[in-house]
């Protein structure tokens, strides 16, 4: 089969957003418009990927290093059919070309497939789609035995025209020797003044091409966004399946309509969701996982029966096994909880390895740490691993266990066994099985009389 080579059409200025942010870089599901059409691209297998950049090119280019990518300037955005033309010196004669838009970022691999896989240079593969308000659109026009025959633009088309309802998604795949024919030869001399890539269609037809029309199963899958309401809707579209993709593998969903996944979430069985759980990068769920409400849990792994109480916020973490985290725990990159943990609320961890059956359950901050197994940490433990300059470790053993209130000053190491008095700042390493207590010793002073008001 010939190379396939996709061009994605992203110069234009996108001035609806309203926006500093070139449209192509809005973001669904916490990627770039862009990058989802490039992904996309990647999974079709596409040789070269040569996306047509203008307006805010610089801040494009710079949002996306990949060397299946090819940049093509437009410096004047002369019309979809020019931007195309930008790309055909970059193009081998031989190769299937697929044209995609960089504000069209959910469009199916399967739908594209489908266009891509049974071309060749008898034929130009066009996705079209039934609207009932077709306004804007350039309309699908069919001869009396439904050949496409031509497409026409919204303000070139006759009034009978008008009342076309199968419009022109803009996505269409042909070989790149015709489309070096036929461009050069386009005019714009149109209601517009462009370089319509439309006009090939007919070119097509004269040229005793047939065009295989194809539909996608969603509309969705082709609209484009020009403003934050169409952005808005792509999002929740996208989410929604996502949801139902959750439930389908096995989670039950408080309320499908609150929950967020802007990256690769990926579960097991028989989870449950509350509502307003949002999942960044790459998050995996084992089986019998909680997860509570308002949970925020991004690059994380999170192993079978563990539960995430309310309002914890988990970021580059390892969570062990029927470990209980929260509510209002925060584990930040680096945390690795082995089985069976605790970490309460008000806690908040930082590059701290913590062995199994180990708890630190209330308003602590442990970071550079490295705890054995069934230690206890208790409340308002803080380990001070910063010295204003250099960030040092605390280690402790085995069954240690940590009176409330304690400064653990590292660099510090405390053994197997040992046990901390409540209120102590430690400075210097405990050995095995010792009890430590490093605090003001306390007076009682009989017959104190309490100050008077003058
Ligand atoms: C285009 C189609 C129309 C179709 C509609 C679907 C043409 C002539 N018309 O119309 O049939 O129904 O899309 O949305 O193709 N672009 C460039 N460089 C340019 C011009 C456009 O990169 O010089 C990019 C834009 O950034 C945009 C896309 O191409 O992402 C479509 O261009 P636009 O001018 O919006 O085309 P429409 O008028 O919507
Ligand atoms: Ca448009």
């Amino acid at each position: 089969m010939n190379p396939l080579h996709v061009v994605i059409l992203a110069a234009g200025q996108g001035s609806r957003m309203k926006s500093a942010l070139p449209k192509v870089l809005h973001p669904v599901a916490g990627k770039p418009m862009l990058h989802h059409v490039v992904d996309t691209a990647k999974q079709l297998g596409a040789e070269k990927i040569h996306t047509v950049i203008g307006h805010g090119a610089d801040q494009v280019r710079a949002s996306l290093h990949d060397d299946s990518v090819n940049w093509v300037l437009q410096t004047e955005q002369l019309g979809t059919g020019h931007a195309v033309a930008q790309a055909l010196p970059d193009l081998p004669d031989n190769a299937r070309v697929l044209i995609l838009y960089g504000d069209v970022p959910l469009t199916r691999k399967d739908t594209l497939e489908a266009m891509v896989s049974d071309l060749d240079d008898r034929n130009l593969a066009l996705l079209t789609v039934d609207m009932d308000n077709p306004h804007g659109y350039g309309r699908i026009v069919r001869n009396d035995q439904g050949q496409v025959q031509a497409i026409v633009e919204q303000k070139d088309a006759t009034a009978e025209q008008q009342d076309i309802n199968e419009v022109n998604t803009g996505i269409l795949a042909v070989s790149a020797s015709h489309l070096k024919s036929w461009l050069p030869t386009l005019s714009n001399s149109n209601a517009q003044g462009e370089y319509y890539l439309t006009d090939i269609i007919a070119m097509a037809v004269d040229n005793g091409l047939s065009v295989t029309v194809s539909q996608p199963l969603n509309p969705f899958e082709v609209q484009g966004v020009n403003n934050r309401l169409q952005l808005a809707e792509l999002e929740r579209w996208y989410q929604r399946q996502q949801a139902e993709r959750l439930m389908t593998e096995g989670a039950t969903l408080a309320d499908p309509a609150r929950i967020d996944v802007r990256g690769e979430l990926t579960i097991g069985n028989d989870l449950w969701i509350d509502v307003n759980a949002v999942f960044e990068g790459k998050v995996s769920l084992g089986s019998n996982v909680v997860i509570g409400p308002n949970c925020v849990i991004k690059d994380a792994t999170i192993a079978d029966g563990a539960e995430i109480k309310a309002n914890s916020v988990i970021e580059g973490a390892v969570v062990g096994a029927n470990a209980q985290i929260g509510p209002f725990a925060r584990l930040r990159p680096g945390t690795e909880l082995a089985a069976n943990t605790k970490v309460g609320n008000f806690v908040e961890t930082k590059k701290a390895v913590v062995g199994e059956g180990s708890k630190i359950n209330h308003l602590s901050y442990v970071g550079d740490a490295s705890l054995g197994r069934n230690v206890n940490v208790g409340a308002g433990t803080i380990t001070c691993n910063y010295d204003g300059v250099n960030k040092h470790k605390t280690v402790l053993g085995d069954g240690v266990f940590v009176g409330s209130n304690t400064s653990l000053v590292a660099p510090v190491s405390v053994a197997d066994q040992a046990t901390i008095g409540a209120g102590s700042t430690i400075t210097r390493d405990i050995s095995e099985g010792e009890l430590a207590v490093a605090r003001g010793k306390q007076r009682n002073i009989s017959g104190w009389e309490r100050p008077k008001k003058a």
